[in-house]
């Protein structure tokens, strides 16, 4: 049995590729185009590892998925490949239709070819899982009840809708063509291997820079957050037991707000590596709102819960302390991840 997984050398999928072989022997085959999120080093623990396939290439790339089934043929597609930052998708939205919307429908199509010709077994027992988000769902008002499955979709950014255009596809595909999938709905994640344009690991780098903390708007926007491995976790729960066609929301039951998450970052750093020039707090600096910013997410991930006995193994003050010190022990890391040395080293190993 093998696993093939989309967008594994990105922060998500590296952490869950990472988890599942600490924990099984079953195969993995990365697929992953290394875009400027995909780090082939968050795999380098993983080289020679039997395993573990790595494979460079584009969820876009239809004959390419074609030959990864028939080769490898996997008991499950886990879905992570995605352009994923808000930010990127206000400033260029095209990125986030080819990967978001069209990578998923190749992966589709490919899916639906190959698990169209397997025996009466292994057909009912094939899984799509596509990894999506909770930005789907639009933004909460702060009397609103937290996002449930059942919540209509509302996405506001670029990036959020093509995320919802992907789970209407996979819903459809389920529909139409009886394709045996599951869809996950996660809230933010943190942790070890995060790139540093999203809000934690952004303010962790920047601090120990000594650089601006930047706080878009007032820094009352709400999110929920969920340690990375907590993730991993879920997703392995509903892989084993989700019920095919349904969608499961995950979450960590911790909204905070930004300003909340930037003054616990600077208090775990006073703490852990205290600055002769004060408290990191110094260097939050409140910049212009991004535009239509969501104000509020929250996830009622009790479906989950009931159905299939996950809930978050970290707590937020847990989780944070130690992806702070995840930080402070890989400085090389951020080093060749912020001078763009990471993707050298992939151009020496694929002579790209
Ligand atoms: P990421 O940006 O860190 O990683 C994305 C990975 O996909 C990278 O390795 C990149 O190289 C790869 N990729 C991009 N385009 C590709 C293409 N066309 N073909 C093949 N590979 C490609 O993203 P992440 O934060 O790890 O998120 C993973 C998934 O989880 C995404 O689908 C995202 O929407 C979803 N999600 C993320 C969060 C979060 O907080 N980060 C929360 C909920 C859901
Ligand atoms: O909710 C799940 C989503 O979480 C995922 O689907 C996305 O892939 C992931 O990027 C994340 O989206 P957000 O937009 O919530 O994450 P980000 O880290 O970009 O921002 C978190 C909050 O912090 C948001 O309210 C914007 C704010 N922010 C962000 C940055 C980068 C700042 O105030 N300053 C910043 O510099």
């Amino acid at each position: 049995m093998t696993l093939l997984v989309t967008g594994g050398a990105g922060f998500i999928g590296s952490n869950f590729v990472l988890d599942w072989l600490k924990s099984s022997d079953e195969p993995i085959v990365t697929l992953d185009a290394l875009t400027y999120a995909g780090n082939l080093e968050n795999l380098a623990s993983l080289q020679g590892d039997a395993r573990h396939t790595f494979v460079k290439g584009d969820i876009c790339e239809r004959a390419l998925v074609d030959q990864l089934l028939s080769q490898h043929r996997p008991r499950a597609l886990i879905h992570f490949a995605a352009e994923s930052h808000v930010d990127r998708s206000i400033s260029g939205p095209g990125a986030f239709m080819r990967t978001n919307i069209e990578g998923t429908y190749t992966l589709l199509e490919a899916s639906r070819a190959y698990w169209s010709g397997l025996g009466d077994v292994d057909k009912a027992a094939w899984r799509f899982h596509h990894v999506s988000t909770d930005e789907v769902y639009g933004s909460l008002s702060e009397q609103d009840p937290p996002f449930a499955e059942t919540k209509t979709y509302e996405p506001n950014s670029p990036y959020s809708a093509s995320k919802a255009a992907s789970d209407h596809l996979v819903r459809a595909w389920h529909h139409t063509y009886g394709l045996p999938v599951l869809t996950t709905n996660c809230s933010n994640n943190y942790g070890p291997y995060h790139f540093p344009e999203k809000l934690i690991p952004l303010m962790i780098v920047n601090a120990l820079a000594g650089k601006a903390l930047p706080i878009y708007g007032d820094g009352k926007n709400v999110r929920d957050w969920l340690f990375v491995s907590d993730h991993a976790s879920a997703i392995r729960a509903v892989l084993q037991g989700g019920r095919v066609g349904e969608t499961y929301n995950i979450g960590g039951w911790n909204e905070m707000s930004n300003l909340e998450i930037v003054h616990t970052v600077c208090e775990l750093l006073d703490e852990l590596r205290p600055d002769a020039a004060g408290s990191y707090k110094r260097l939050i600096t409140f910049v212009k709102d991004r535009p239509g910013h969501d104000r509020r997410y929250a996830i009622d991930a009790r479906k989950i819960e009931r159905e299939l006995g996950w809930r978050p193994a970290e707590t937020f003050a847990t989780g944070i302390r130690k992806t702070v010190q995840w930080y402070l022990d890989h400085p090389e890391w951020v080093v060749r991840v912020q001078s763009g040395a990471y993707r050298d080293w992939v151009a020496q190993q694929y002579q790209a």
